[in-house]
Parts: C-alpha cells; sequence; structure tokens
C-alpha cells in the first residue's frame, strides 16, 4: 500500500469518556462487523475486561475506509489501555502510531487520566484530533469544554468535533478527520527491517503472538528474525492483520501494524518496546527508549486452604503466560503457609490479578498488604531491593533506606479541595503547584509511594464522593526515615503482618493493629498480648484476656443436634486457624488486619 493512504492513529480518553464505543462504531461504519457482533465490545475481549469496563491490553484493528476524496485509505486503530499502571503499554502503542484522536466527555469535561494520555501523545510528536463525545447528553457543555482543552492543554480547540459515539450522530466526520488532519506514517520499504513490538499475548494453540509496528523495511513469513533487546532468534511462520478477525496476509511494509506468529514459547521473550529485526540483514540502531516494565509494587498471595496451593501456581503461571509484567515466585510465611510473592506495575493491576484468580480460577485468597520496592543501603556498603518487608536487615546493619516517589495529578471539584490538600499533607505530599480549570482544582504533588499503595485511592474516592480523578507517575528513589513495624502475638512476630512505615507514622500505626488485633484474636484458655514493635523496642501493646466458659456452654445442656452444630462449626473454624506459639489465630484476623483504615 503506498503509505499516502496509510494512517495510524490511537484513542487517547479518560476512562468512561467512551473510547470503546467509539471504536466500535468507527468498525461498524467501516464494515468489519455485523451487527450481530457490535452487541458485545469487541475490542475488550477478555471477559473482566467486560464485566469491569476496562481495557487492560492494547488491541489494534485494521479498517478500510472509502473517503470523501475517492481514495481507499487503510486506518489502524490502536485501542490504549486507560490507565495509570499501563503507561508504558499506552507509550508503546503512541509510539506505533503518528496522530490520536483526543476523546473527551462534554458533560464531564479534562480529567486526569486525559491529561496524563494527552501529554503522552504529545511526547510522540503527534498530530491530534480533539472529539467531544456524548453531546447527546443534556449535560453536555462542548463550549466550555472546548475552553478548558485550551486552556489546560494549550491545545486549539476550534475545529473539536462533536459527537455522540452512542447515537451515531458526527462519527462520519471522525473518518474524514482522520484521513484529513492527521499525517501519514513515513518509512523505507528497502531499508533493513525495523519493526516496534506493541504487544504480545498468549494464545493457547498459536502459542505467542506479537503486535507489530514496521518502521523501515518488510516482514515476512519464512524470515529469521532477532529481537534485539533480549537478542533472542526466531522463524516467522505467520504475518497478518486484525480485521477485527485475524486475517493473513503476505507481508508487512513500513508504516502498517499488524501481528507476526514465529513459534515464540515464553511471553518473556517477546517484550512489549523491543525491537525486531532481520537476522541477515539487521537494522544499525533499535528503537529507542527501550524499558521492559518492572513491577513496583508486591504483596504475598496465599490459598485460604492450604490444598488449593498447586492450583494457585498453576492459575499464576497461566496468567502469567499474558502478561509479561507480572512476577512471582514462592513463598513461605510462617503465618500463612506456602504461597507466593507477586509483583504488580500498580495496584489497579494487583486488584485485577487477584479478582481474576479468585473469579476466573476459583481460587479463595489471602493478600497480604501491598508494598512498594525498597533499596536498603547496608554498612558494608551493599544495596538490596526489598519486596517483602520480613526480610528486611537488622536495624544495626542498615545505613539508610530509599523509597520510590510519585508525582501525583489531582483534578477535583472546588468543594473538595480542603479535605484533599489534607489528605496529601498527612500521606508526607509535598505540594508542586495548584491552579484551576474552570471550577476544578489541579494540583500536583510529590508523594512517596508507599502513602499511596495502602488505601489512598479509596480515601480520595470517599473524601470527594468520587469527584476527585487521579493520575501518577514515578518519579525516582529518595531516602527516608523508614521502619520495619514488626507485630507480635505473645512474643511471636508475625510476618505477614510486618509493615515498612515512616519513623513519624510507627506509633499511630503500630496502635491500630494491636487493637484491631485485639477484636480480632478468639479468647484462648490464658492471656495473649499483641505488641506492635520496632527494632525490638515495643511502642504499643493490647491484651487479649482469658476465655472463660466452654462454647457448648450456652446450649444449656438439652439440645443435642444444636450442640453437635457448633461443635462442628468450631471444627470447620479450626481448619482457618493458623499456630501463633501457642496462640492460633482464625485467617480473617489477618485478612481485617490486613484490610486497616
Ligand atoms: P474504558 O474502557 O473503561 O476506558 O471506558 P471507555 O472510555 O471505553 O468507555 P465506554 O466506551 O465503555 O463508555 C463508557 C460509558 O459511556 C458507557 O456506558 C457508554 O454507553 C457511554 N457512552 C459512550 N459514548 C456515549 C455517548 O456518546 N453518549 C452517551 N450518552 N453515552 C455514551
Amino acid at each position: 500500500t503506498d503509505l499516502r493512504n496509510i494512517r495510524n492513529f490511537a484513542i487517547v480518553a479518560h476512562i468512561d469518556h467512551g473510547k470503546s464505543t467509539l471504536a466500535d462504531r468507527l468498525i461498524q461504519i467501516c464494515g468489519g462487523l455485523t451487527e450481530r457482533e457490535m452487541k458485545e465490545q469487541v475490542l475488550d475481549s477478555m471477559e473482566l475486561e467486560r464485566e469491569r469496563g476496562i481495557t487492560i491490553k492494547a488491541q489494534t484493528v485494521r479498517l478500510t475506509y472509502q473517503a470523501q476524496d475517492g481514495e481507499t485509505y487503510i486506518l489502524n486503530m490502536i485501542d490504549t489501555p486507560g490507565h495509570v499502571d499501563f503507561s508504558y503499554e499506552v507509550s508503546r502503542s503512541l509510539k506505533a502510531c503518528e496522530g490520536s484522536l483526543l476523546l473527551v466527555d462534554a458533560s464531564q469535561g479534562v480529567e486526569a487520566q486525559t491529561l496524563a494520555n494527552v501529554y503522552l501523545a504529545l511526547d510522540h510528536d503527534h498530530e491530534i484530533v480533539p472529539v467531544l463525545n456524548k453531546v447527546d447528553l443534556p449535560a453536555a457543555e462542548p463550549d466550555r469544554i472546548k475552553e478548558q482543552i485550551e486552556e489546560v492543554i494549550g491545545l486549539d480547540a476550534t475545529d473539536a468535533l462533536e459527537i455522540s459515539a452512542k447515537t451515531g450522530r458526527g462519527v462520519s466526520d471522525v473518518l474524514e478527520a482522520i484521513v484529513q488532519r492527521l499525517p501519514p506514517p513515513k518509512g523505507d520499504i528497502k531499508a533493513p527491517l525495523k519493526a516496534l513490538l506493541v504487544d504480545s499475548w498468549y494464545d493457547p494453540y498459536l502459542g505467542v503472538v506479537t503486535l507489530v509496528r514496521v518502521m523501515e523495511g518488510t516482514l515476512k513469513s519464512g524470515m529469521k528474525v532477532r529481537m534485539l533487546g533480549t537478542r533472542a532468534l526466531h522463524d516467522v511462520t505467520q504475518v497478518g492483520v486484525f480485521r477485527p478477525g485475524k486475517t493473513k496476509a503476505d507481508a508487512l511494509g513500513p508504516g502498517e501494524i499488524g501481528y507476526v506468529i514465529s513459534g515464540i514459547k515464553d511471553i518473556a521473550d517477546a517484550k512489549v518496546g523491543d525491537t525486531i529485526t532481520e537476522e541477515k540483514r539487521p537494522c544499525e540502531a533499535p528503537l529507542e527508549g527501550f524499558q521492559p516494565s518492572v513491577p513496583v509494587v508486591f504483596c504475598g498471595l496465599f490459598p485460604s486452604d492450604t490444598s488449593q496451593y498447586e492450583e494457585l501456581r498453576d492459575s499464576l503461571g497461566k496468567l502469567a503466560l499474558n502478561d509479561s509484567s507480572f512476577l512471582f515466585e514462592p513463598e513461605v510465611s510462617p503465618a500463612l503457609g506456602f504461597g507466593f510473592r507477586c509483583g504488580f506495575l500498580g495496584l489497579l493491576h494487583l486488584e485485577i490479578v487477584q479478582e481474576r484468580l479468585e473469579r476466573e480460577f476459583g481460587l479463595d485468597l489471602i493478600t497480604t498488604a501491598p508494598s512498594v520496592v525498597y533499596h536498603v543501603y547496608t554498612k558494608n556498603g551493599g544495596m538490596k531491593e526489598l519486596h517483602n518487608p520480613t526480610d528486611m536487615p537488622e536495624p544495626t546493619q542498615i545505613d539508610h533506606i530509599e523509597e520510590p516517589w510519585i508525582k501525583a495529578t489531582i483534578l477535583v471539584p472546588d468543594d473538595f479541595l480542603g479535605p484533599i490538600l489534607k489528605l496529601c499533607e498527612e500521606r508526607r505530599g509535598e505540594q508542586i503547584d495548584l491552579t484551576y480549570v474552570g471550577d476544578r482544582a489541579m494540583v500536583i504533588y510529590r508523594l512517596p509511594l508507599n502513602e499511596v499503595v495502602f488505601d489512598f485511592y479509596d480515601r480520595l474516592k470517599s473524601v470527594t464522593r468520587g469527584y476527585a480523578s487521579f493520575d501518577y507517575q514515578l518519579e525516582g528513589y529518595r531516602e527516608g526515615d523508614l521502619v520495619k513495624l514488626t507485630i507480635m502475638v505473645n512474643g511471636e512476630p508475625v510476618d505477614a503482618l510486618a509493615l515498612v512505615v515512616h519513623r513519624s507514622q510507627a506509633e499511630v500505626r503500630g496502635r491500630a493493629l494491636c487493637a484491631k488485633l485485639k477484636e480480632l484474636i478468639p479468647r484462648q484458655l490464658f492471656k495473649v498480648a499483641v505488641q506492635a514493635s520496632i527494632g525490638g523496642k515495643v511502642i504499643a501493646r493490647e491484651t487479649v484476656s482469658a476465655m472463660r466458659k466452654d462454647v457448648t456452654a450456652k446450649c444449656y445442656g438439652g439440645d443435642a443436634t444444636r450442640k453437635r452444630k457448633l461443635l462442628e462449626k468450631q471444627k470447620e473454624g479450626k481448619k482457618r486457624m493458623r499456630q501463633f506459639g501457642n496462640v492460633e489465630i482464625p485467617q480473617s484476623a489477618f485478612l481485617a488486619a490486613l484490610r486497616m483504615d
């Protein structure tokens, strides 16, 4: 195909502003789908994505469009995930395109992820067409939102399109704008092959499938290709495009986006952002900026029922097949038994994995408190990446500890500004900027990630009744006065409840945890001490007083079935207990303690 007749574009938007609905419409107009197929949103293929209405994996569709100028164009639409945790994937998808549609809900306006994503698109030198969606809603205020786009983002919104992806109004103008306002790709068909690996996933029949954008040269089946980042070699067995169904093609030329099947067994060999070239005639330099995404949040996952360990391991393996950014390794905890330490790109990523394990694989899980990756510098000059608070070296061996910081952008209606500032200050935040976007405040804070992974997002939503939007970027590591808080039950440390906290908050946190555990630990025949300590020094203490009566005592002798039921219940409860020295703690206690607020 002539490069002049190709357009590659992404749709960038805040969650729920209508990206999938618009994508479906564009596919429908271009004849890719029947009415029946339209019923299901095709781009969000995984069940969970559909249920939660969010897009996890970037996917792409090739459309054929007959424009008003009489020419036929190939439009490659790349779907991008909207959430901050997947911003590296967004960035790779954007790199495969020359332009973006900036989709903004005309009743809501610019939100935190609108900003984050449009800035990413601008970083990639995209031409941007602003599109106001949902103009069918009575609350839509297209003129005000146009002003907002100009004011906040600095984009000219005079020619912004006004559409309703739901009713179809104005959608055909979007296709014309793509052809007329976005630039075609560039690239030399005779140059050595240089292609960007945009996405990869595991197909049970085909093995690993990769989505690529060819920059230079041609990618054909039968070629031997090399991944420049991982150095791996593979034989291409098939190339093709999505329309949206998989369709084989002879070759993919410069500017084209399509899939490649090349006998890769392990998803770890197909890293998003890598450069693919031909082995016998390699390109000189890889595409810039390849950095495989690294997990920033870790937590332990344990089966509630120890007999589910094998199942959990198999399920984690299956999930990892489709998600190269998700890590797991075996972990043994005296409190929770055999389980896995898992690494995620962020909190949403963690939540999605946890939910899929419980829902799709039917597992009942205990998740330990999420923790960030600390850099612990020891006195002997070494540095240890700490993924698990339990592994913290003795205080005497530590020189200093560094923790990751983020830059957070929060958009919030003016009325809720007070509580937001208070929340950020409580979490050791440093204000960088405070400006107004119409009647909403845009606050930019620097915050320690450790203060955000816990429950920041939930608090943010609750203090603003859901009106705030939030986005963040990692900024780097900074030294912090951090300590390991240990919880002990009758003198025995409970590893699953160990936390790394800032010294200024250790006491409050320790006291709250002890008080909570006191309520949760069932009475024993003896007194149980619950203590919180830092480096051997006890900072909080609670006592569970001894039990006096037998559980069946309240059954007044008589009723035998009732008595039996009660004893059975007690037995059932036993299965779910964990022994701590001479104290048994029900798993529900860990769960509740971990879910502290
Ligand atoms: P994520 O995949 O979570 O990023 O969401 P999205 O941006 O893809 O949003 P989606 O297309 O799922 O739309 C979100 C909601 O807005 C759905 O309930 C849609 O039916 C609705 N919606 C989308 N476009 C319009 C529109 O033009 N008008 C109205 N009234 N509702 C719309």
